[in-house]
């Protein structure tokens, strides 16, 4: 229970931004992965999570990304990311410059009062117009130290691999100057459920972000309305880990039935008090889902 329990945490960003402005070719090139050749017509339609290191000044650091999708049918999905991170970055292509998912992702994070990091990307192409995307910025508040506010942007090509340490930099910075990164690793996990889906052969898959606790193998969990007993858990490389620590995304099997994004999980004593929980948790939605309908 006291301040002595704590550790210091990885900073978890979420990288948001209008569709197809570079948000998961950017992540991609940071975390030297190819995510985005995999998906259909090369438009994000889940959150995916991500934990990295990288070396900042000669020290490694852990940082945890979450990719959002930019097309305007996924606005709750941007607006949890949000809700579950501690900086946002804001991609905007400097060849398109603010678009209205831009400004919307921009409205979630003031919303969920995160500081805000732009990394204004596509400097490559000709048409880029990185000035201009400082000034459409500004009118909505986010006015770069270079104007003297104090949003930071950094100019970057996902594409050519250009400025990705100074981005990184500038994340860290955020996260060192304003962020009380502290988490209790030793208690029972809890966090949240950033995506879940029914795996032919494996079952339901949840990929959760710890918040507090480490999560094992062998816990039992309620997710939800779903329960379980953790079976297996992987990392982002689809690697078998045994335990995830604070800021740790990973992925899930065991659970009874697929939880949904956004709901919330806890470790609690044994399978018949997450079976319990569980169904608690059942009957109350089950009662609003009615409780809506007469209305
Ligand atoms: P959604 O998730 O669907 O909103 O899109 P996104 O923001 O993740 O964009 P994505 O990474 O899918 O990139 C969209 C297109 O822009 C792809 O064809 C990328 O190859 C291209 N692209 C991304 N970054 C750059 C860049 O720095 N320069 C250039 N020239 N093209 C880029
Ligand atoms: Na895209
Ligand atoms: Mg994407």
């Amino acid at each position: 229970g006291d301040d002595s329990d704590l550790s210091v945490r990885p900073p978890v960003v979420t990288v948001m931004g209008h569709v197809d402005h570079g948000k998961t070719r950017l992540l991609d090139a940071l975390r030297s992965a190819n995510v985005g050749d995999k998906e259909a017509g090369g438009i994000t339609q889940h959150i995916g999570a991500y934990q990295v290191t990288t070396d900042v000044d000669g020290t490694d650091r852990r940082i945890t990304f979450i990719d959002t999708p930019g097309h305007e049918a996924f606005t709750s999905m941007r607006a949890r990311g949000a809700q579950a991170t501690d900086i946002a970055i804001l991609v905007v292509a400097a060849d398109d410059g603010v678009m209205p998912q831009t400004v919307e992702a921009l409205n979630h994070a003031k919303a969920a009062g995160v500081p805000i990091v732009v990394a204004v990307n596509k400097i490559d192409k000709e048409s880029a117009d990185p000035t201009k995307v400082r000034g459409q910025l500004s009118e909505y508040g986010l006015v770069p130290e270079e104007y003297g506010g104090d949003a930071m942007f950094v100019d970057v090509s996902a594409k050519s691999e250009l400025n990705l340490d100074k981005l990184l930099e500038a994340v860290v910075l955020t996260a060192d100057a304003s962020l009380d990164l502290r988490a209790n690793s030793e208690q029972d996990a809890q966090g949240l459920v950033i995506e879940a889906h029914l795996d032919r052969g494996r079952g339901p898959v949840a990929t959760v972000l710890v918040q507090r606790g480490t999560l094992r193998v062998g816990d039992s969990i309620v997710a939800g309305p779903a329960y379980g007993r953790v079976r297996a858990m992987l990392d982002e490389h689809g690697e078998n880990i045994t335990e995830a620590d604070p800021s740790r995304p990973a992925m899930v099997l065991g659970l009874t039935a697929t939880p949904g994004a956004g709901q919330t999980f806890l470790v609690v004593d044994d399978d018949r008090m997450a079976r319990q929980i569980a169904e608690k948790r059942e009957a109350r939605e089950r009662a609003a889902m009615q409780a809506k309908r007469r209305v």
